[in-house]
């Protein structure tokens, strides 16, 4: 483990010591993917996620060259949009990357000022401060390049009323499955190329102010045949988590390789999703058709008591429950967690989800790289990538 920052108490928050405070982010806005049927991408995101309709933007509402579905859970915004049109660079970014994540927004108070102090620090601009308005008020958005053609916009809407932004409306459906207890994005992952990992860690370190807190080497991350190296980038304020991975040499082809190959180029991995009952909603997400990595050997579960320790006295799940839905346990110093990642949500095999349940650990799960990474492993075997 590397340059490791000490984390202080603020009240409820964690300010991390050397972040700062040029880029305050107040939380995850939106998360918006381009896709090739952004209706049919909301129906599966309803039905499997339980997400909520909540606002739409299309011809219907003015709009000409695309068309967008807003979907809510708790604190969570989905975005879906697809092109209307084959000039449009929506169709481009899809025909290159497959469905997957073009926007991380980020929630802030003064979106010109954050997009003033990144690019003057080094970001390449995506889009210019620009003020849009409706009869809910005003909304200012701006944007930066981060890896690959990824974004982050900065939205700061602190003078805003309406539904999400300017130009969309209410989504009223009549199709509203339950939602399934997914709360907020508690992590984002990124992935980028061969040897980029620390240009993008000193990126978000110049440009973002954000800090270098956890870092794991294909040492720690490895199994027989591939390995991984990943550091977790954090905002001052710890609300904002994006560990960033590159492959590393191995036996066999990284994890991380197949997703470049496959979505040809960097791009976000994986979204993690904060749940208090990890165990109702993975049980709805398994009756809702959603498919997870196959479950660690016996022998992985046979060592959690050894491997909690004392938190094994606090674990309110029961180990064999939570054996029987594959979900995987790890603890730190300061707690325990429950996690369990999904396959692929597109065809390409690229972004995934993880379920994520948080019983006073802070780390993302180490414990279990390996368990994880040899899962994987199983399902690049039968897609003929590993
Ligand atoms: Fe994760």
């Amino acid at each position: 483990m590397s340059k490791e920052v000490k984390s202080v108490e603020y009240g409820l928050e964690k300010i991390f010591e050397g972040a700062q405070d040029f880029l305050p982010l107040l939380g995850t806005d939106y998360v918006e993917f381009y896709v090739g049927n952004a209706k049919q991408a909301a129906h599966f995101y309803k039905t499997a996620f339980g997400f909520q309709s909540h606002a739409y933007a299309g011809l219907e509402t003015g709009m000409t060259d695309r068309v967008s579905y807003v979907l809510k859970q708790d604190k969570i915004r989905l975005v879906l949009t697809t092109a209307l049109n084959s000039s449009s660079p929506i169709g481009e970014h899809v025909k290159k990357h497959g469905d997957g994540v073009k926007v991380i927004a980020l929630w802030v108070e003064d979106a010109k000022k954050s997009w003033e102090e990144t690019t003057n620090r080094g970001a390449k601009s995506y889009q210019e401060p620009i003020t849009t308005s409706d009869e809910n008020g005003e909304v200012v958005t701006a944007g930066i390049y981060t890896y690959g053609e990824t974004v982050h916009m900065f939205v700061e809407r602190k003078n805003y009323k309406g539904q999400f932004l300017p130009g969309y409306e209410k989504w009223e459906s009549d199709y509203n499955p339950t939602p399934i207890g997914l709360k907020y994005i508690d992590h984002m992952v990124g992935n980028v190329g061969w040897g980029e990992m620390n240009t993008w860690v000193k990126w978000y370190e110049d440009v973002m102010g954000f800090v270098n807190f956890l870092s794991f080497d294909d040492k720690q991350i490895h199994t027989e045949y591939s390995a991984l190296m990943s550091k977790v980038m954090s905002n001052g304020n710890g609300r904002i988590k994006f560990p960033i991975n590159e492959p590393a040499e191995g036996k066999k082809r990284s994890q991380i390789e197949e997703y470049l190959d496959f979505y040809e180029g960097p791009g976000a991995q994986h979204i993690a999703v904060a749940t208090d009952d990890i165990i109702e909603t993975v049980k709805q997400l398994r009756a809702r058709g959603i498919e997870f990595l196959s479950a660690p050997p016996q022998a992985y579960y046979d060592e959690i008591p050894g491997r909690l320790g004392v938190h094994m006295d606090i674990m309110k799940e029961d180990l064999k429950v939570l054996q029987s839905l594959a979900i995987m346990i790890d603890a730190d110093e300061e707690g325990y967690l429950l996690q369990i990642f999904t396959k692929p949500v597109e065809d390409r095999p690229t972004l995934f989800f993880e379920i994520i349940q948080r019983m006073g650990a802070k780390g993302f799960g180490a414990g279990n790289f390996k368990a994880l990474f040899e899962s994987i492993e199983r399902e690049q075997e039968k897609r003929g990538t590993l």
